[in-house]
């Protein structure tokens, strides 16, 4: 296991004002919002917020990494081979890495970007128990990838918490043959989607800028993500799961 905070990436999680400052296709309202894109308070009440709800975090992960079968589905839809490269990014503590594992095999290599180091001790932990040898941790801001190419990219439950998924979703396009997203989306029925907001409401309190409407800025940058998608990559697949409140989207290059 290599734990690498400047190997590849060449700097750990980054406070810069420049780290996502992309002026090209930045079309989520909430990108202009109380922590805008290029704002680095935001970067680091993220890492703080997960920072400390890393442990309970973990626990919770993994008691329901079953549920619904997103977590199946979201590797099935990256269509590893042995040998692959893939990047997780927002790895959190680690949950999706055995199935990234299993699916690469011992002659691949999976990479998981996190930007809270509490997160990425729990997934070094991990990788640590396993003895997995090609499986590294990247301190990183995945807003601006600390690798240059993939077969494939997975993020799960990441990409609303970037004020412009736009921009990263196409950039996370450039350097890899597939990319999977998993996220909630507001399109179960009434009751699910009350849990959902009330569930959104308090992710906001804890982890990003607060709103008025959660689950409008939710549904805003599940969007913005899946255009990025639906613009830069050319087979789309697209999976709802546990009642309307998951979607797992892919792009391939063909
Ligand atoms: C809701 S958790 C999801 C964790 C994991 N993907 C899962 O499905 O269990 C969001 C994760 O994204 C990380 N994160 C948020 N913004 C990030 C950024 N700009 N760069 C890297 N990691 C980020 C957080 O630290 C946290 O571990």
């Amino acid at each position: 296991m290599t734990r690498d905070g400047d190997g590849e990436s060449g700097s750990a999680a980054s406070d810069d004002p420049a780290a996502s400052d992309d002026p090209a296709a930045s079309d989520d309202p909430a990108a202009d919002g109380e922590f805008g894109a290029t704002d680095p308070r935001r970067l680091r009440r993220i890492r703080r917020g997960y920072d400390a709800w890393a442990r309970v975090y973990d626990w919770f992960a993994r008691a329901t990494a079953s549920v619904g079968g997103v977590r199946a589905a979201c590797v099935d839809a990256l269509a590893l081979d042995p040998g692959d490269t893939v990047i997780e990014f927002g790895c959190g503590p680690g949950v999706n890495l055995p199935a990234l594992r299993d699916a690469v095999g011992p002659s691949g290599r999976v990479v998981g970007v996190d930007i809270s180091p509490r997160m990425l001790d729990r997934a070094a932990g991990l990788v640590e128990r396993r003895g997995w040898e090609n499986v590294s941790l990247v301190e990183a801001d995945a807003e601006r990838p600390p690798v240059a190419a993939a077969d494939g990219v997975l993020a799960t439950f990441v990409t609303s918490l970037f004020p412009d998924p736009y921009a990263v979703v196409r950039r996370w396009c450039d350097l890899a043959d597939t990319v999977v997203l998993a996220a909630f989306v507001p399109e179960g029925n009434r009751l699910a989607n009350a849990a959902l907001r009330a569930f959104v409401a308090l992710n906001g309190r804890l982890f990003d800028a607060r709103t008025d409407d959660p689950l409008g800025r939710l549904a805003d940058r599940t969007a913005a993500a899946r255009r990025a998608l639906d613009d830069h990559t050319g087979v789309r697949e697209r999976r709802r799961r546990l009642l309307g409140t998951i979607v797992v989207e892919a792009g391939r290059d063909r």
